[in-house]
């Protein structure tokens, strides 16, 4: 068997795995879900949730990875003993990587659409309701997410077939750096439009009163695992990429760092220019592709900042993908012996016909052949079916998985040695430990029960999610 591939260099690592937790997720589902709860406190809420709960879960995983050498199901076995059921957390792990892929590669194939449309200037001179209504065109056209979806995986399976310093390397190093310098470049124009600046920082990280509710605490602690690319193995293979001297505290600390500012960047980029175009920026997950056009073709040379938005959009995309298909073709290379390529591309396919349902399921032609049976059982299409199983129930159960075993069932030596081997902030594994063997664990199962809807029955409604629309009556005699 030839020797395990390693990463050129610490910044490779480095700029790789912020590669995989800088995605989608920061850029679209941040900005939008903050804007949803309100601002200041859900942002100093979720910060609090990536310092305690998600970089330790974070370096748990990089640890498990660099100790073992192995993908994730592997590295579970390694250990502990053979057939041990802790395994199962890797495979859970496979199979989230797999459903991930399939909706994520829709949304990438969105993006990869919307650089085309806006190079042809296909937003200039439309008006704002035909630039929201364009939206819905693409989100429900079959041939337009079929064929962009496809487009997209076929780039993310050749980088991965390109192996771990030919391909994931390489591409994050561009693309990355990239992506950094154009959030820059959109910042400083969003920090010129109008006064929404100001309104944005005040937004972003002032307190505004009551608008937060248990409901939103728990929406930024699921948020801190998916935008981290925790749960699922995917910084497990990453890690096992590095050499035992390597020092993960300070790199993960650093992963860590770069997707929380690329995350709050991001919302320094949308919401002046919502602000400054009268948006709402409440309005959910349109935000991005509807107000964002609109905003950004008002500008001078509109048609230039909206491809680049979009461009920035399909880098963080790419390089997040890589990393999940890494986790499913390293499974099948690692364990099964597969070469590279067909890995790559096996998994790839299998990923690409499972999207399908995905790609299909806004639009009602053919989406209604699967979401009908989908349907009937979650009450939500396909497509939002994937999300809310992979993003509340496989990644926090994958993260509690990881909590647990790290702190509780590896020896002590080889937690302490993983840690520690090659890190100069050795002294922080005490502090570490202990948020590993009992805050992670605690916070993961109040989300779980959560997405379960079970705290729905124990709490009252109004702690949950505020007070209920119907208390509008009762408002007049508290002013
Ligand atoms: N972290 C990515 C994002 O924010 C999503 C992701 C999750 C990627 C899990 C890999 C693994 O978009």
């Amino acid at each position: 068997m030839s020797e395990r591939a390693h990463w050129g260099s610490r910044l490779g690592f480095i700029l790789a795995a912020a590669g995989s937790a800088v995605g989608l997720g920061n850029v679209w589902k941040f900005p939008y879900i903050t804007g949803a709860n309100g601002g200041g406190l859900f942002v100093l809420i979720y910060l609090v949730c990536i310092a305690a709960v998600g970089i330790p879960i974070l370096l748990a995983e990089v640890v498990l990875g660099k100790t073992t050498q192995q993908s994730p199901v592997p590295a579970f076995r390694d250990l502990s003993r053979p057939a041990s059921p802790w395994m199962s957390f890797g495979w859970m792990g496979v199979a989230a990587a797999f459903i991930l892929l399939s909706y994520y590669a829709v949304v990438a194939g969105w993006t990869m659409h919307y650089v085309v449309a806006a190079i042809r200037g296909t937003f200039a001179g439309m008006s704002n309701d035909d630039v929201a209504g364009y939206f819905g065109h693409v989100a429900t056209d079959p041939a337009i997410n079929l064929g962009w979806m496809l487009g997209f995986m076929v780039l993310t399976i050749g980088v991965v077939i390109g192996g771990v310093k030919g391909g994931i390397e390489l591409a994050s190093k561009i693309l990355l750096p990239a992506l950094g310098l154009i959030l820059v470049a959109l910042a400083i124009r969003a920090a010129t439009v109008g006064d929404g600046f100001d309104r944005a920082i005040d937004f972003v990280f002032g307190f505004h009163g009551d608008q937060l509710h248990a409901g939103g605490v728990l929406e930024a602690l699921g948020h801190s695992f998916f935008t981290l690319s925790i749960g699922m193995g995917a910084m497990v293979a990453y890690g096992s990429y590095l050499q035992r001297h390597d020092d993960v505290v300070l790199t993960g600390f650093i992963i860590g760092g770069l997707d929380t500012l690329i995350a709050l960047l991001a919302c320094l980029v949308l919401f002046p220019i919502t602000f400054a175009s009268g948006f709402d920026p409440a309005q959910g997950p349109g935000l991005v592709f509807q107000n964002m056009p609109i905003a950004l073709m008002q500008l001078p040379g509109g048609t230039a900042w909206t491809t680049v938005f979009f461009v920035l959009l399909f880098f963080a995309a790419l390089t997040s993908a890589i990393s999940l298909l890494e986790v499913a073709a390293s499974y099948f290379i690692d364990e099964l012996r597969w070469s590279r390529p067909v890995a790559a591309i096996g998994c790839g396919i299998a990923i690409t016909l499972l999207a399908v349902p995905s790609a299909l399921s806004n639009g009602d032609a053919v989406g209604g052949l699967f979401n009908g049976g989908v349907a009937s059982v979650t009450g939500a299409n396909w497509f939002d079916t994937a999300d809310w199983l992979v993003s509340n129930i496989l990644l926090p159960v994958g993260g509690l998985g990881i909590a647990m075993f790290m702190g509780w069932r590896v020896t002590e030596q080889a937690r302490y040695e993983g840690f520690a081997e090659g890190a100069s902030l050795k002294n922080l594994y005490v502090g570490w430990l202990l948020l590993l063997r009992w805050i992670a664990p605690a916070a993961v199962v109040v989300v779980f029960l959560n997405a379960l809807g079970l705290l729905d029955a124990i709490l009252p409604e109004s702690f949950l999610h505020g007070a209920p629309p119907a208390d509008a009556e009762a408002a007049g005699t508290e002013g």
